[in-house]
C-alpha cells in the first residue's frame, strides 16, 4: 500500500476590481434605510468591474502571484470555474493561460453549476495531484455578479477572483476526503444564455441554501466526518455575509446545538471581513471567506475548518479541510487588503453608467478605455473576438 500523501491548497490569492460603490450611495439613490444592507444583509459596499474588467482580466490577475512565486513548470492543469461565463465554447481559462504564458503541456477546463463550481474544481484537482502528486493544478474561481437594477437582488453583487494552487504537502489546507453531498432541482436563481443578469427568487434562494446546509451535514455525518467539536471556524458561501450567520445557525440547529449571536460570531464573523466589501464574487466567495479566516484569525495552526459550498439550481458540499502549522508566512494578507483598500470609490450615478455599458455584438472594432488599475485589461473587441493585454 502506498503511504498516504496529503493533498490541499498550497497557496491562495484573491483580487478584486477597479472601483467599488459604498452600500450608502445605494440608499442614498434607493431610500433604504441603510441599517438593512450594513445589519440586515450585512454588506457594507460592492466592487464594480472597470469597463476593461472581465472574468478573465480578474481571474489572471488572482493567479499571477501564484505563478511569479510558484513556477508554471509542474502546472499539468488549470481549472476555471464561473458563473458568469464570457463564451459558450471556449474556456476562459485559455485566455488566462496565454495572459500568463503558461506552458503549452496543460490542460484548461472551464466548469458551471453557479456558486458551487470552484468546489467541484478543487475536488477534481485534488484527484489528479492524488493521482500524480508531482503535478500541481491551478484552481480559479472568478465571477461577476449582476442582478437587475432596482431589484432585491443589486445590494448583494460583487465580484472578485480567488486562485488555488493545489499541490500534495499543502502549505496552508489540507483536504479530508470525506465531503457531505446535497442536490435538488430548485429554481432559486438561473441565468438563460440571453440573459445577462441572473434570475432568482430570493426567498425561496435563502430556504434552498439553508435546507442544503442541513442536508449536506447530515450526509456528511452518515459517510464517518469528524463530529462537530472538531471544528471551531465555518467558512460558507456568502452571496451576503448575514447568509452566513444564518447558514450556521441552521447547522447547529440539525445538530440540537442551542446557538446565540456570540456563538455564531465566533464560528463565521472572522471569516465574513473581505466579503463584507467585495460582495458576492459567486464561485469565488466561499474563497474570500476561507483566506479572510487564514489572514484575519489569530492561530490555526492544526486547526480543522468547515467549508460550505452551495450553488444554486442547487448542488452543495460541505468538507473538512485542516491548517496546516506554520500556514501563516504562506499567507497573502497584505496583498488582499491592498487589492481591497486601493479600489476607487464610485457614487450611485457612475456606478449605474458602469453597469449599463454592455459590451457591443455587432462584431466591429471597439477599443475600451484604459480605466483598470490591475495588471490585464480587456483592450478591444474584434470580430467578435475579446482582445486581452498586459496593463502598461
Ligand atoms: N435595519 C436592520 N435590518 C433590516 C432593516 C433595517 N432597517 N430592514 C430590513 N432588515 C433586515 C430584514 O429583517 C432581513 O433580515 P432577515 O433576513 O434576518 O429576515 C434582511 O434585512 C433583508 O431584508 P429583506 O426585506 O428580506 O430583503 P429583500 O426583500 O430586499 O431581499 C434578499 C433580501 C437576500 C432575498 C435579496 O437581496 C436577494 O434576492 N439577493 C440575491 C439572492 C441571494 O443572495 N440569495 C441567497 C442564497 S444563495
Amino acid at each position: 500500500m502506498p503511504a498516504e500523501i496529503s493533498v490541499g491548497i498550497h497557496d491562495l490569492s484573491f483580487r478584486t476590481t477597479s472601483f467599488v460603490l459604498p452600500h450608502t450611495e445605494l440608499a442614498r439613490y434607493n431610500g433604504t434605510d441603510v441599517a438593512k444592507y450594513h445589519k440586515g444583509l450585512g454588506q457594507l459596499s460592492m466592487s464594480v468591474p472597470a469597463v476593461d474588467e472581465d472574468i478573465v482580466t480578474l481571474a489572471a490577475a488572482a493567479a499571477l502571484p501564484l505563478v511569479q512565486h510558484h513556477g508554471a513548470d509542474t502546472i499539468r492543469t488549470v481549472v476555471l470555474a464561473t458563473e458568469s461565463s464570457i463564451d459558450q465554447s471556449k474556456a476562459a481559462g485559455v485566455y488566462v493561460h496565454s495572459l500568463l504564458g503558461l506552458p503549452s503541456q496543460i490542460r484548461v477546463i472551464e466548469v458551471k453549476q453557479a456558486c458551487y463550481g470552484a468546489t467541484a474544481a478543487l475536488q477534481f484537482a485534488a484527484a489528479l495531484v492524488h493521482q500524480d502528486p508531482a503535478q500541481r493544478v491551478l484552481v480559479i474561481a472568478s465571477d461577476i455578479s449582476r442582478y437587475d437594477l432596482d431589484s432585491p437582488g443589486e445590494a448583494t453583487q460583487g465580484a472578485a477572483a480567488a486562485a488555488m494552487l493545489v499541490s500534495a504537502d499543502p502549505a496552508l489546507l489540507e483536504l479530508s476526503g470525506t465531503s457531505g453531498l446535497f442536490t435538488a432541482d430548485v429554481m432559486d436563481f438561473w441565468r438563460p444564455n440571453y440573459r445577462a443578469t441572473a434570475l432568482v427568487d430570493g426567498k425561496k434562494s435563502v430556504a434552498a441554501y439553508l435546507e442544503a446546509v442541513q442536508s449536506t451535514w447530515r450526509d456528511y455525518v452518515l459517510r464517518g466526518g469528524l463530529p462537530l467539536e472538531e471544528f471551531r471556524t465555518f467558512c460558507y458561501h456568502q452571496p451576503y455575509t448575514r447568509m452566513a450567520f444564518k447558514a450556521h445557525q441552521a447547522l447547529l440547529e440539525e445538530c440540537g446545538v442551542h446557538t446565540n449571536e456570540e456563538t455564531l460570531h465566533k464560528a463565521v464573523g472572522t471569516t465574513t471581513v473581505y466579503n463584507k466589501v467585495v460582495g458576492n464574487s459567486y464561485t469565488a466567495s466561499l474563497y474570500l471567506a476561507l483566506a479572510a479566516a487564514l489572514d484575519n484569525c489569530h492561530d490555526l495552526d492544526g486547526e480543522t475548518l468547515g467549508l460550505f459550498s452551495y450553488g444554486s439550481g442547487s448542488v452543495a458540499e460541505f468538507i473538512a479541510a485542516r491548517v496546516r502549522p506554520g500556514y501563516r508566512s504562506h499567507l497573502r494578507a497584505g496583498e488582499h487588503r491592498e487589492s481591497v483598500n486601493s479600489r476607487q470609490t464610485v457614487d450611485y450615478e457612475t456606478y449605474r453608467e458602469l453597469s449599463c455599458q454592455a459590451l457591443p455584438t455587432d462584431g466591429n472594432t471597439y477599443e475600451l478605455p484604459h480605466q483598470t488599475r490591475g495588471p490585464f485589461r480587456l483592450a478591444a473587441l474584434r470580430d467578435h473576438q475579446r482582445i486581452y493585454e498586459a496593463s502598461s
